[in-house]
């Protein structure tokens, strides 16, 4: 008899506890201005039959008029647009946003690695990374960016006054080799058959497209829906073929290697972010391994060649930036394009070019939203109470282009805004192509010297051109910001040397 009254009153609490709960939820949600787009059931209803150019035409349609915090609704899910710069650096540091939505995790099977994992393999997996991605562990893979851009540069020739071509797959070989390079696994990806290669650049292609139509297709997000439909078959054999072939590879390569070589001091000390997952040091477990692994080689592949080919596609739609651009490169390195670039400190001496990759950056971020889920309350700074269990979008594409902090010509491809005298008027949180705060890209400099190195190749050979117009680009969210039209550019070769 007591157990009983014990056991209604532990349920009556509960029950109690739930409907306060999520009646606060829907209080303070209500409280909170309400977005211009409406993206309840009209927008679930056009999004399952939108195509990737669609899908990211709606979101973007979706901040238009949004200044400050703004909700709307995805079916049942509440999302809040955070967009002034302001509430992104109370969002990007703050304790209580540090997890994502379950929805994030849609690319898996990497659950257990830095981007997707949940925040206790974050927290666990960030920490034993971070050190192996300063400068200074990172120079060493300098001379390895150097020799893989001359290999693309050369490759690229056969393509010498032939008319616009897509250079976005040559880049994702390259950033592909150079991960797996990084990682001690010697593969050459850009010399190989191309139909090989391609299947391996197309497979996460597909993959991502598809990923990103099931987050917009609610009835596809239960797992045991999904896996009846032909939308996961395709993806399955994509990812297949795709980098995340190459994982046991690698890890078996870098045990086989420290065995031969019985590298006690690499044991206790480990050198590189590889042998550093494999250390018995940190202990991960052979699935936290793998999807460390496979969440490297995605994270970097993509994002750095798309980033790398929208740098050559806007110097070619300027060629007055371009001929900028160049006149630093003969000054601060000379003008023979066959040395090597791999003096750190002229690399670094090479402002100009830096304004350039920020503002194609800017104009172009790989990452055009990033999402954050809310833990417990937190506060914006105008006052509103942002309930748990909320979703946050950070609209990374819309701030980097709103008027209000990039001033007029915000749409304008201009480097010079990010000169130190100019760059120091705009709020640091208006620009976020890697974000900010602890879930920084773990690998920013990585990817920005890996660009500094190809670019200075490439562009030290080559004179890049375009017959694409500017204005006329359109995009499509495959995860990451892509252009339809493809990243179309011809080259001849460098007179003025
Ligand atoms: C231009 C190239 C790149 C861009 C624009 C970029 C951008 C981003 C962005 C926006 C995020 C999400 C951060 C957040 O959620 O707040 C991210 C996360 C991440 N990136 Fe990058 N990335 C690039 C290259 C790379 C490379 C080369 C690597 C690895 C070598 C890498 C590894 C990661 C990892 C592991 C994360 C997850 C970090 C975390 O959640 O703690 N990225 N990146």
């Amino acid at each position: 008899m007591f157990i009983k009254e014990i056991l209604l009153g532990f349920f009556i609490i509960f029950i109690v506890r739930l409907v306060w709960k999520w009646k606060r939820f829907f209080y303070l949600a209500s409280k909170i201005p309400k977005s211009q787009f409406d993206f309840s059931w009209q927008g679930v209803k056009d999004a399952f039959n939108a195509d990737n150019r669609m899908i990211f035409k709606m979101i973007y349609e979706s901040f238009d008029g949004v200044n400050g915090l703004a909700k709307t609704w995805l079916g049942p899910m509440l999302f809040v647009i955070i967009s002034s710069p302001e509430d992104v650096k109370i969002v990007m540091n703050s304790k209580e946003c540090l997890d994502k939505p379950y929805f994030i995790r849609f690319p898996g099977p990497v659950l257990k690695g830095t981007l997707f994992g949940d925040i206790e393999f974050w927290h666990k997996h960030r920490k034993i990374l971070d050190p192996y991605f300063g400068v200074q562990k990172l120079k060493r893979f300098i001379d390895l960016f150097d020799e893989k851009s001359k290999v693309l540069t050369k490759n690229v020739a056969k393509m010498l006054d032939q008319g616009d071509f897509d250079i976005f797959h040559y880049m994702t070989a390259l950033t592909l080799e150079t991960i797996l390079n990084a990682m001690e696994f010697e593969i050459d990806i850009q010399n190989q058959e191309s139909k090989v290669r391609d299947l391996t650049i197309e497979g996460l292609e597909i993959a991502t497209k598809l990923v990103t139509q099931r987050i917009f297709r609610f009835y596809l997000h239960p797992e045991f829906i999904y896996r009846q439909t032909k939308m996961y078959v395709t993806e399955t054999k994509a990812k297949a073929h795709s980098a995340f072939s190459y994982t046991d590879d690698v890890i078996n390569n870098i045990r086989i290697k420290l065995k031969k070589n019985h590298d006690e001091v690499e044991e206790d000390k480990p050198t590189t972010f590889m042998r550093a997952l494999v250390s018995s040091k940190f202990n991960l477990d052979e699935s936290e391994i793998r999807d460390e692994v496979k969440t490297l080689l995605i994270a970097a592949q993509d994002t750095t060649a798309i980033s790398m080919s929208a740098t050559l596609l806007l110097l070619a739609m300027h060629k007055d930036k371009q001929a900028k651009v160049i006149d630093e490169m003969h000054r601060v390195i000379g003008n023979n394009p066959d040395i090597p670039f791999t003096d750190f400190d002229k690399l670094n001496e090479l402002h100009y070019l830096e304004m350039v990759i920020n503002e194609a950056l800017r104009l172009m971020p790989v990452v055009p939203f990033v999402f954050r889920s809310v833990d417990s309350e937190i506060t914006s700074h105008e006052g509103y109470i942002i309930p748990p269990n909320a979703n946050l979008i950070i609209p990374i594409f819309k701030i980097q282009r709103n008027k209000t902090f990039w001033g007029e010509d915000a749409n304008k491809f201009r480097p010079e805004r990010f000169e130190k005298e100019n760059i120091k008027k705009v709020n640091s949180y208006a620009f976020l192509p890697f974000t900010k705060g602890p879930r920084i890209c773990l690998g920013w400099r990585y990817a920005m010297m890996l660009m500094k190195i190809q670019l200075c190749n490439f562009l030290m050979r080559y004179e890049v051109d375009t017959s694409l117009k500017y204005e006329e680009l359109e995009f499509e969210l495959n995860v990451t910001l892509n252009i339809c039209q493809g990243f179309k550019i011809s080259i001849k070769e460098r007179k003025e040397r």
